[in-house]
């Protein structure tokens, strides 16, 4: 919202004012640059020889030479070519509106100073027509234990099962629809009165006694909100969102307010999985962009990057004192860092198939990894490496494979019973020794 009031203050600003402040040119330039140039002025994108990501490149210009000459709008392939009857034409299929054109002109006249925050803002969010999600489509994206381990959440689709862990045959209690589209995560507040889910530019809440809906947060959100954090006093939530494709953010949200507090980017590209820390103190995030991060819940502050694997990291995990940090990787590993100096301890997995889930016992005992591939393991006993002893680095306990691809994992804290989620909103069940011992089906 607090966007579009800027950008709406800023076309005003044009209007009204004979010589604009540089600022406000400056940033609706940048924006035009972002929302209608970059996507083919990027690297490994270069059109025209082309490069739109920093100044030095947009002045070094591409194919035709330098496309900015700061000072003399005029002169500058870059303004020209947005003109009217320029030939080629940019951007190619489209008209810039006037504004757009003048704020360009303006820009590059004072100077073509360059801002490169417009690059971290939250993308406007595009208009869509969500087609309700299929019914036969119900992969289970996300599951969580209630803190009591009483009750087992499971979201199938657009709806979630609530599931009786205290009963032999686990009877499904109730389920709770309301979204029309996939959920894509899940939160219990400590107390166990309420979960949260997070689907399509939209959060819910819900009184899991009457399986109703008791709020909702839907404006601020540009995209599917794939990961939820909350703080164990209730207070703080922060959700994952992004466009398909785009970079990764993380919201704070003030949950008793249902407020939005802040937004921040987190990630390069789309954001995967968040995790607090046991002690509340920090917050992980992982992302395609294939680094873990390490956040300050107080401030929101950078505390670290973790660099290492070679394609998207799907889940993070922490161990009892958070000292450690697990990821999962795309990359088929499983990576184990030492919080503070980021060097990994341990590296796991056979290299055979993508991690796409983990769990960590509260007493850091037992770390769970699930695959695409339906395979899974049971690590125990984690030490760290010393390059000689490589393979001995943890104890394995091999989950007996099941034909279908796992999206999602929770363990009792006693690592007695692991529950992954896979398509057709079922859930399987091992037990500690691997074996599969049953199947929880919609
Ligand atoms: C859909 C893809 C696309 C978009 C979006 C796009 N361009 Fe281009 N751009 C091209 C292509 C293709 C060329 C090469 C055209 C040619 O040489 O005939 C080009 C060439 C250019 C050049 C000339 C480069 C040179 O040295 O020859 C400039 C300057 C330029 N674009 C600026 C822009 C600006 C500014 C925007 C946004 C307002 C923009 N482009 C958006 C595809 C795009």
């Amino acid at each position: 919202m607090l966007r579009f009031i800027l950008i709406a203050l800023s076309i005003h600003a044009v209007h009204t004012q004979a010589a604009a402040p540089a600022e406000t040119d400056t940033l609706t330039a940048m924006r035009v640059l972002r929302d209608e140039c970059l996507g083919c002025h990027k690297p490994g994108k270069a059109k025209g020889g082309l490069l739109l990501t920093t100044r030095e490149k947009m002045i070094l210009g591409g194919d035709s030479g330098t496309s900015v000459i700061p000072g003399r709008a005029g002169e500058s392939l870059l303004y020209e070519l947005v003109l009217e009857d320029a030939d080629p034409h940019m951007p190619p299929k489209k008209q810039l509106s006037k504004d757009q054109v003048t704020a360009l002109q303006n820009w590059i006249t004072q100077g073509a100073v360059w801002d490169a925050s417009v690059f971290d803002e939250l993308p406007v969010p595009q208009p869509v027509a969500l087609a309700p999600v299929p019914v036969t489509y119900q992969p289970v994206l996300a599951l969580a234990l209630s803190p009591d381990e009483k009750t087992l959440a499971i979201a199938a689709g657009s709806r979630v099962h609530l599931h009786d862990l205290t009963q032999p045959d686990r009877p499904r209690l109730g389920s709770l629809s309301g979204h029309e589209e996939a959920i894509q995560s899940l939160a219990w507040t400590q107390d166990g009165t309420t979960l949260i889910t997070g689907g399509f530019r939209q959060l819910k809440l819900w009184d899991i006694t009457t399986f109703k809906t008791t709020g909702q947060i839907s404006t601020g959100f540009v995209g599917n909100l794939t990961a939820l954090a909350l703080t164990t006093d209730g207070k703080i939530l922060f959700a994952a969102d992004g466009e398909t494709g785009g970079a990764g953010f993380i919201h704070r949200i003030d949950l008793p307010g249902k407020k939005l507090l802040s937004t921040w980017k987190a990630h390069d590209d789309t954001l995967y999985a968040l995790r607090l820390s046991p002690d509340g103190s920090s917050l992980a995030s992982a992302g395609a962009d294939k680094l873990a991060r390490l956040w300050k819940v107080a401030d929101s502050k950078l505390i670290s990057t973790y660099e290492g694997h070679t394609s998207h990291v799907l889940s993070v995990a922490f161990n009892k004192d958070a000292t450690q940090l697990a990821t999962a990787g795309a990359d088929r590993e499983i990576k184990v860092w030492d919080v503070k100096s980021r060097e990994q301890d341990v590296t796991l997995g056979d290299k055979k198939t993508a991690f796409t889930a983990l769990a960590w016992t509260p007493d850091g005992k037992a770390l769970v990894a699930v695959t695409e591939k339906g395979n899974g393991s049971i690590y125990t006993e984690l030490k760290k490496h010393d390059g000689a002893q490589r393979s001995e680095t943890a104890k394995q306990t091999k989950l007996t494979g099941i034909a279908a691809m796992l999206y999602s994992v929770a363990v009792t804290s006693d690592a007695k019973t692991v529950f992954a989620g896979g398509d057709a909103g079922k859930v399987w069940l091992w037990d500690a020794a691997g074996k599969q011992t049953s199947v929880i089906e919609p």
